[in-house]
């Protein structure tokens, strides 16, 4: 994985690209993003020409997450929650007659001679419906009629999902064989075919953004630029030869070692349904997805807490221990996980090594609160779980739900997801009650405390 990025900066820098680090995880210049979802996140005042670019042509590898997912993570492939983005840019400067032979020339070029060596026969690309110039420059490029699909905006047209810079794109697509699906395209099977590198042409601003499809165009941006995301598990997983982005070398080793220590044995597959991994497997993946993204989030500044990043950070990691449990192991596991994780991502980011002691600290805190509110909740979430299966009725209630936030910290997402595991629903609209009622409560009370003195809520 390492050489992929190398190679990737080089082909670029080589063809006047400025080599630009990649920025902080946390995404700080907009308010309606909680973390870099995408390599362009650090660019969009050039794109929407706020700011003068100190350079026409960019290229990076940049650290994202992604967590809309969250719950395809183990599932699918091509889910992960922390993941880099290899991605090239140019403002203003070439366009979609530059971009496509850029891309082209990396993943057919030998790997003797520093490409990525796909063999040209099992590229697939998509272009927006009505984008005949992307068309005819794939096939000027070598591209076949029979490999060019259109598709719509839920496919081919790209934005961060919140309003800014935004543009149709074209996607490379990989043929991973007969054994990964159906043929006929992208269209048809994207486990089969995999998506592995967009190349969107940014010349929108949108706002309104309810849905993939659902924005306005405000306007043009004041120049055509590019920008391209290549997801670097992906084209990992294809170069090694492994069936999914937890098997690459950055991930495979914290799996490995989440195996060994449960006893479980990943990729057996007994059990499986048709077309679904065995559980243990899912499992498995998750632990060694979230190990790492915690890594990367408490290294670039993130805390657990209760709201914001530092939530989806404990929400992130409280599955990963929880799934661990689930697997056999009922010690505190980070001890043993994230060294591993450390190991895997130091030669790219030195940092991670340096500052381990603070990242760990702060893990490893984590890991015992959690396990000790899971250790006061199971035990009352088992047996309301018993009784109200034995009562029928399929349900648990709001009072349950709240109590064991109330009184033991217990997470509602994470009663959502046990309940759920038993075949049961939780009425959450009866515990969204009960908790803004206690709000009311704790409000009323400040005020009735404010003081002569001083208004201690600022307290
Ligand atoms: N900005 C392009 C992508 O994330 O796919």
């Amino acid at each position: 994985t390492a050489e992929i990025k190398r190679r990737f900066l080089a082909h670029f820098e080589a063809n006047g690209h400025a080599v630009v680090p990649s920025a902080p995880l946390p995404a700080i210049d907009d308010p309606n993003l909680l973390f870099v979802n995408a390599g362009m996140v650090q660019f969009v005042p050039y794109f929407l020409g706020q700011r003068t670019p100190p350079f026409a042509r960019a290229v990076s590898v940049q650290k994202c997450i992604r967590t809309p997912d969250i719950d395809e993570v183990g599932k699918t492939s091509r889910h992960g929650t922390f993941f880099q983005m290899n991605g090239n840019f140019s403002f203003g400067d070439y366009f979609k007659e530059g971009a496509i032979p850029l891309a082209w020339e990396l993943v057919t070029t030998p790997v003797e001679r520093g490409g990525f060596g796909l063999d040209p026969e099992r590229i697939w690309v998509t272009v927006y419906l009505d984008d005949d110039e992307a068309a005819a420059i794939w096939r000027r490029t070598g591209v076949p009629e029979e490999r060019i699909v259109r598709r719509g905006k839920k496919d081919n047209f790209w934005s961060m999902g919140i309003p800014g810079p935004a543009g149709p794109c074209s996607e490379l697509y990989y043929d991973r064989g007969p054994q990964y699906g159906r043929a006929g395209g992208p269209a048809v099977d994207e486990d089969r075919y995999l998506e592995f590198w967009n190349l969107v042409f940014m010349q929108y601003d949108i706002a309104d953004v309810r849905s993939k499809e659902e924005f306005r165009v405000v306007g043009e941006l004041p120049a055509r630029n590019i920008d391209t995301g290549m997801g670097l598990e992906r084209m990992a997983a294809i170069l090694q030869g492994v069936d999914n982005l937890y098997e690459i070398d950055e991930v495979r080793p914290i799996l490995d070692r989440a195996a060994e220590l449960t006893g479980r044995r990943y990729g057996v597959g007994s059990g499986r349904v048709a077309g679904e991994s065995h559980p243990d497997d899912v499992r498995l993946r998750v632990v060694a997805d979230h190990v790492r993204t915690a890594l990367m989030l408490i290294g670039d500044g993130v805390t657990p807490s209760n709201e914001g990043r530092g939530y989806v950070l404990r929400r992130i990691m409280r599955r990963a221990i929880r799934a661990v449990r689930l697997l056999g192991w009922q010690d505190p596991v980070l001890p043993e996980l994230l060294p591993v994780a450390r190991d895997c991502m130091a030669p790219s980011y030195p940092e991670l090594a340096s500052e381990f002691d603070r990242i760990s600290s702060y893990a490893y805190a984590e890991e015992e609160a959690f396990l000790s509110t899971l250790r006061a909740g199971t035990t009352i979430l088992d047996a309301a779980i018993a009784q109200a299966r034995a009562a029928g009725g399929g349900r648990l209630s709001g009072e349950k739900a709240f109590q064991l936030h109330d009184t033991y910290g217990f997470p509602i997402d994470l009663t959502l997801e046990i309940a759920a595991e038993h075949g049961l629903r939780v009425d959450e609209e009866g515990f969204r009650r009960l908790m803004a009622d206690q709000r009311a409560r704790a409000r009323a009370d400040a005020r009735a405390r404010k003081t002569g003195h001083a208004d201690l809520s600022a307290y």
